[in-house]
């Protein structure tokens, strides 16, 4: 990666996009009064309470609590990492990303990233017209796909030969250097080649579609029958999903997504109109692919052989799911008939036949209770007492909420001794759910609401510079946040409530800062004024407090000469001229 992108730019960019218009080119937004409004990307529901801010720059929902920056909004919504959304931003904006030079400073990785791309259009040239190409026209035709899906899939051909890539782009020291970096050209005895030869070529894209790297099949039954790329500093295999890119084309909304074995059966797929398969390029479906299935919708469905082996993928990415499954998340499993794999299963039968076996898949919970009880004999008091010692490890790693309590309830049940708390790691759970809750609910601390204020109305500074606000040196938790936040205002008035939380985007805080920018303070009965001067009077009486205790024990000729100052401004006349 390169530096750090500088703050000046953040502020820039968020002055020169609206966030009206970047949600409104993914999620069309109605005008209501001085705000838009629409019915929530992030959850489901039919009465909007999704509203957008053009004053603040800011979007928030009633429903679901998201809410934050049109930089914010691109990372929930393309599933972007922040630099990436960044450059999203600034690319529809027509601004370059500058970089600052830090001495953390990683590689440039944009050679590499264009350099994947030639290589892609490449391969896809080679498919249409080198001389040999008809035969792998031929078997993709074979395996039933249309040029129109090849193309949507960007699907390519390596042609025969040792050389054929690096000539067409290695054209000097550079990208000699950069092919091999890709993993594009290998090197054995001082010599360097081609990686992919003579195969079909399918291209695998991040999430914003950038190629990051290749998978290749042999024409017919050579070994090893896929070759894919190697980790690079572009392709980390536990981390990617093939097909995510097109699938999020494709739907303007991903309701679910079918997670399956190979490029062929999301290609496959497609194909016969199932528009949402991804595929984990031949490994397990690890936590990170999850999480990023997570960021993309609610659902999931895993897709296996029915067999043995499939059984065992299956239960594998089951004990993966587990930590994930927040309440509003759905894990699905649906088997295929013996020697079927969703390729040969859907040109078997169609869209059709296999929608409804995907509507029809196995929950998570059926399909955990069912592996179990089939290990121990239900009949049998022993058998059942097993079945408790096998199942708790694993509905323990359940988050809390009401799934994991069904699951621990479903679990007593087949037990047969009902209200017996198995789930003894619940009852902690739900009590420091319920703190929180009860604190969201509580008045903020003062200072909590102050930065909450000044966070949303920074035009409130005038109010926060007419009480007392020299804090410094004072460590209370907050404070330093406060002082931050009051200093930036200052310098910089204009910044609207967007680009003040991008400020924190690294930093530690970030957590805390992004919750106090949920609290809506535009509400008709509440006079910001007021409350903004009331936090500041009432943190002053705080700081009077914590500050008196620290030098209150000392005589005042036990004072150094600046705290006797300072107790002397804080307290005129409480200190009298002879004690001193
Ligand atoms: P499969 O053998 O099930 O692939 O392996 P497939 O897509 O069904 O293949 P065909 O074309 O229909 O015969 C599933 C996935 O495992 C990885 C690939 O990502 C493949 O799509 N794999 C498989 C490899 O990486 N190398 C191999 O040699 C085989
Ligand atoms: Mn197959």
């Amino acid at each position: 990666m390169a530096g750090k992108i500088p703050t000046h730019f953040i502020d820039e960019l968020l002055n020169r996009v609206d966030v009206v218009d970047v949600i409104n080119r993914r999620v069309p937004l109605k005008k209501t009064g001085r705000e838009y409004q629409a019915c929530c990307p992030f959850h489901d529901e039919k009465t909007p309470s999704f509203t957008v801010s053009p004053q603040k720059q800011f979007y928030h929902c009633f429903g679901c609590g998201v809410h934050g920056s049109a930089i914010g909004f691109i990372m929930e919504y393309d599933n972007l990492g922040f630099v990436e959304a960044v450059e999203e931003l600034a690319q529809s904006a027509g601004l370059e990303v500058p970089r600052e030079d830090g001495i953390n400073q990683g590689p440039d990785l944009r050679p590499l990233y264009a350099l994947m791309e030639a290589a892609g259009h490449f391969y896809r040239r080679q498919l249409k017209h080198h001389p040999d190409s008809g035969q792998a026209i031929n078997y993709l035709k074979s395996r039933g796909l249309s040029g129109e899906i090849a193309a949507t899939f960007g699907i390519g051909y390596a042609p025969q030969g040792w050389d054929n890539l690096l000539s067409a782009l290695g054209k000097d020291k550079t990208t000699l250097a950069q092919l091999l970096e890709c993993g594009l050209t290998n090197e054995g005895e001082g010599k360097r080649y081609d990686r992919f030869r003579n195969r079909i070529i399918f291209p695998i894209r991040d999430p914003r579609g950038r190629i990051i790297g290749f998978g290749g099949r042999v024409i017919g039954d050579d070994k090893p029958k896929y070759l894919n790329s190697p980790e690079t500093p572009l392709f980390h295999k536990g981390r990617e999903l093939y097909g995510l890119h097109e699938a999020r084309r494709a739907n303007s909304k991903i309701e679910r997504l079918l997670v399956v074995e190979g490029y062929m059966d999301v290609v496959a797929l497609a194909q016969h109109g199932i528009l949402n398969a991804v595929a984990t390029l031949g490994t397990a479906t690890t936590h990170d692919h999850l999480e990023l299935i997570f960021r993309t919708c609610p659902e999931v469905v895993f897709c296996f052989d029915g067999d043995r082996a499939g059984n065992d993928a299956a239960w594998k990415a089951l004990l993966t799911s587990l930590p994930l499954m927040q309440d509003g998340r759905e894990v699905k499993f649906l088997f295929l008939p013996e020697g079927e794999d969703p390729d040969t299963q859907v040109r078997k039968e169609g869209n059709d036949a296999f929608t409804q076996r995907i509507e029809q898949a196995q929950p998570l919970s059926q399909f955990l209770f069912h592996q179990l009880t089939h290990q121990v004999q239900m009949e049998s008091i022993d058998g059942r007492a097993k079945l408790a010692q096998l199942a708790r490890p694993h509905l323990e790693k359940l988050p809390s909420g009401v799934f994991r309590q069904m699951m621990f309830q479903h679990l007593e049940e087949l037990v047969g001794i009902k209200g017996s708390h198995l789930d003894t790691g619940h009852q902690q759970a739900t009590q420091s759910k319920r703190g929180r809750v009860n604190q969201q609910n509580q008045r903020p601390t003062p200072v909590r609401m102050a930065i909450a204020l000044l966070l949303d109305s920074p035009h409130l500074l005038a109010i926060a510079e007419s009480v007392d606000n020299d804090w410094q040196n004072w460590d209370a938790p907050g404070i330093n946040i406060l002082n931050r936040l009051l200093e930036i205002i200052r310098s910089q008035p204009t910044l609207n409530k967007a680009a003040l939380l991008e400020r924190w985007r690294d930093s530690e805080h970030f957590p805390h800062l992004n919750k106090l920018a949920n609290y809506r303070f535009d509400l008709p009965d509440m006079d910001q004024e007021a409350e903004l001067r009331d936090a500041l009077l009432r943190l002053n009486q705080q700081f009077h407090k914590s500050i008196r205790p620290q030098t209150g024990n000392l005589r005042p000729s036990e004072l150094s000469e600046d705290q006797l100052k300072a107790l002397k401004q804080r307290y005129p006349g409480t200190i009298s001229q002879d004690e001193s």
